[in-house]
């Protein structure tokens, strides 16, 4: 899907009125009820009676994400078409629902094979919302990633503008560039996660990660089999080991010449290519799913990439630990003790519980590496799911000033995250006879157990966790999001990025 990229669309922003503007598709979100609109003139004189028509007619009824495209007849206005947004009741607009509405949008619009699109920022969205808004008319550029034969995606429009009338030029444009490059981001993390394990192979993963992330300017370093058993990653390779694919682990860095030596922000992603399970082996029903168990991994790639692109003030390093996780002949037995980097035993009671492996002796990796403050983001276990649905994800570390810090960043972000414990109990679930840990603890708080496992590789470091298990893929589709990979997180670990000279006091 490489070959798409020269025909992204152009995103620009101007301030002049809205009926100056000459586009193809003026997007305007109303909100519910709204007849008249003080801010944007005579709707109905533009339309030619349209818009009374529509709402006599039920045609359009204000809700929340329908479309109704209306031809302009007003000579005075340059725009060929508008295309009405449902917005839902004004009170109830945050950052969120604005994104998902400008995807929403433009998804509409593009379906109807626009030339260019244009959305218009209403009385009261601040200049801020525009990098919203920007992010979220990036969404319909993505394409799911169809395989089938003779399918052709449909067209971008060239050119998608953000009308903010009165505003100050110069911060409309950095705004907008701003949420334009999270969109981009957002979209190259989903891609990744959408493709087959037959394509996306720990090998190959590394390969299209290092293209884009030296692309824009980050150091990366692919480490391959023979480096991590001279690095004594021994509870990654047992994970690897089962796979006729070779392991590998990712170091991207964002290293900008004037940002301080501290703080180090670590960002630790869970990238299994496939999830069979392992000997403990899967039931096959859903096991398909588990293509996207690198959801994390390509969150940490794409926030990287964002941070490259922003110029963020601090040190980021990315780490990604990659593996298929296969039974087969050389595959890790339950009941097998494997001593990972940091010197740690396990006990491996269930090879199915394989992302907290890969994870602790990344975690290590990264504090070896001057990691100050680490978080780490992975589809960890099914038991998160069950625990938080399938909006929110789990998040869990300490100490607590640093879990408020990251709950903070994601609310800012408009990621759904939920505090959750790890008491002591919760590490005596995972009590050995002949190691220091097993890598289970039973049924009972399984995200909590995982969380806990992971807590024994962060070290004395500030650690963050977040389990986006039934987060990271959508199972039904929606105006502003199709099926398949959501790009959970990176948003997050941007905004974290973004403002990490605050982590100093942390
Ligand atoms: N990748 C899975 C977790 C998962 C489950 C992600 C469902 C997305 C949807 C993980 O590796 C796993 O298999 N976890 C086990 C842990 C158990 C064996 C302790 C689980 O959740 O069942
Ligand atoms: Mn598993
Ligand atoms: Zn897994």
């Amino acid at each position: 899907m490489s070959d798409d990229r020269r025909l992204l669309s152009q995103f620009v922003s101007t301030t002049i009125p809205a009926q100056d503007v000459a586009t193809d598709i003026l997007l305007v979100p109303v909100f519910h009820g709204e007849r008249q609109f003080a801010d944007f003139g005579d709707l109905d004189g533009v339309v030619g009676g349209e818009w009374t028509r529509a709402l006599a007619s039920r045609e359009f009824s204000h809700r929340t994400y329908e479309c109704l495209f209306v031809r302009v007849v007003n000579p005075g206005w340059k725009a060929a078409r508008l295309c009405l947004v449902g917005a839902g009741e004004r009170a109830d607009l945050d950052a969120e629902r604005l994104r998902r509405l400008a995807a929403a949008g433009s998804h509409a619009a593009r379906q109807r094979g626009a030339a260019s699109i244009a959305w218009l920022m209403r009385e009261g969205m601040d200049v801020e919302a525009a990098s919203v808004v920007a992010d979220g008319l990036s969404a319909a550029e993505f394409d799911s990633g169809s395989y089938k034969s003779g399918d052709r995606p449909a067209s971008f429009p060239a050119t998608v503008t953000i009308v903010a009338t009165g505003a100050r030029d110069a911060t409309l444009a950095s705004a907008v560039h701003r949420g334009r490059v999270i969109g981009e981001s957002v979209n190259f993390t989903r891609a990744l996660a959408n493709e087959p394990g037959n394509v996306l192979t720990p090998r190959e993963f590394a390969t299209r990660v290092s293209s884009e992330a030296s692309g824009v300017g980050l150091g990366v370093d692919v480490i391959d089999e023979t480096r991590l058993r001279d690095l004594g990653m021994r509870l990654l390779l047992s994970v690897a080991q089962g796979s006729a694919e070779p392991p590998r682990l990712m170091v991207i860095r964002h290293e900008p010449a004037d940002a301080p030596a501290s703080p180090v922000l670590a960002l630790v992603g869970k990238g299994v290519t496939f999830d069979s399970g392992g000997i403990s082996i899967k039931p096959a029903d859903g096991m398909e799913r588990m293509k996207d168990d690198m959801a994390g991994g390509a969150a940490v790639a794409g926030a990287l990439r964002a941070l490259a692109l922003l110029k963020a003030p601090v040190r980021v390093i990315g780490i990604i630990p990659t593996v298929e996780n296969m039974p087969g002949g050389r595959a890790t037995r339950p009941g097998d003790v494997v001593i990972g980097a940091s010197g740690t035993s396990v006990e491996i009671i269930n090879t199915d519980a394989e992302g907290r492996l890969i994870l602790a002796d990344a975690l290590w990796y990264a504090q070896q590496l001057g990691a100050t403050h680490m978080i780490d983001v992975a589809t960890l276990t099914g038991a998160c799911l069950v625990a938080l649905g399938r909006t929110v994800s789990g998040l869990f570390g300490k100490p607590v000033p640093w879990v408020e810090a990251v709950r903070a960043a994601a609310a800012r972000a408009g990621d759904r995250v939920w505090h959750m414990p790890i008491y002591e109990e919760a590490k005596e679930q995972l009590r050995s006879e002949i190691a220091d840990l097993t890598n289970t603890g039973g049924r009972p708080g399984g995200a909590c157990t995982a969380a806990a496992f992971l807590r024994e590789f962060s070290g004395d470091r500030p650690w963050a966790h977040l389990d986006i298990a039934g987060t990271a893929w959508a199972e039904t589709r929606h105006p502003y999001q199709p099926k398949g990979a959501t790009g959970v997180a990176v948003r997050t670990l941007i905004e974290l990025g973004m403002t990490g000279g605050r982590l100093q006091s942390q």
